[in-house]
């Protein structure tokens, strides 16, 4: 008993530092304003990276509400942002079938919620676009780019 305990401690504090040197934590807010509060990133080709997703709106859920959605480089952004909202609320507004057009996501979030994601970032050098998935906030300008150099 005592020998396992000590074990899995062994194991956790020679786990803790490896995790809190690779992922660099990213914090976002989504705005009222429909606008990320990050609209370019840049990350090293392959960086682990933390994406935490901050909505400190005061406005109910059901209308301001935000995701972060990272498209894959050959994705159709505008597609995916139709498909979204035929997806509905039910599905988080995020297409089911399109899962090769997206390289990371965090859930939807409501005012003085947030989520975090973490990923590898790609190793090919370029902008990938990101954007909220919420009806009308890709159309209105809510999106940015993660660069990789
Ligand atoms: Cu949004």
């Amino acid at each position: 008993m005592f020998k396992k305990l000590f074990m899995a401690t062994a194991v956790l504090l020679l786990a803790l530092p490896v995790v809190a040197a690779q992922a660099r934590t990213i914090e976002i807010d989504g705005m009222d304003n429909l606008r990320f509060s990050e609209e370019v990133i840049t990350v090293k080709p392959g960086e682990t990276i933390t994406i935490k997703l901050v909505n400190k709106s005061k406005i109910p859920a059901i209308a301001m509400s935000h995701n972060w959605v990272l498209m894959a480089a050959d994705a159709d952004v505008h597609a995916f942002d139709k498909a979204a909202l035929k997806a509905g609320k039910d599905n988080g507004y995020l297409p089911k079938g399109m899962d090769d057009q997206v390289i990371a996501h965090t859930g939807m979030v409501g005012g003085g919620e947030s989520d975090s994601v973490t990923f590898t970032a790609p190793k090919t050098p370029g902008d990938y676009e990101y954007i909220c998935t919420f009806p009308g906030h890709f159309a209105a300008g809510m999106k940015g780019k993660l660069v990789v150099k």
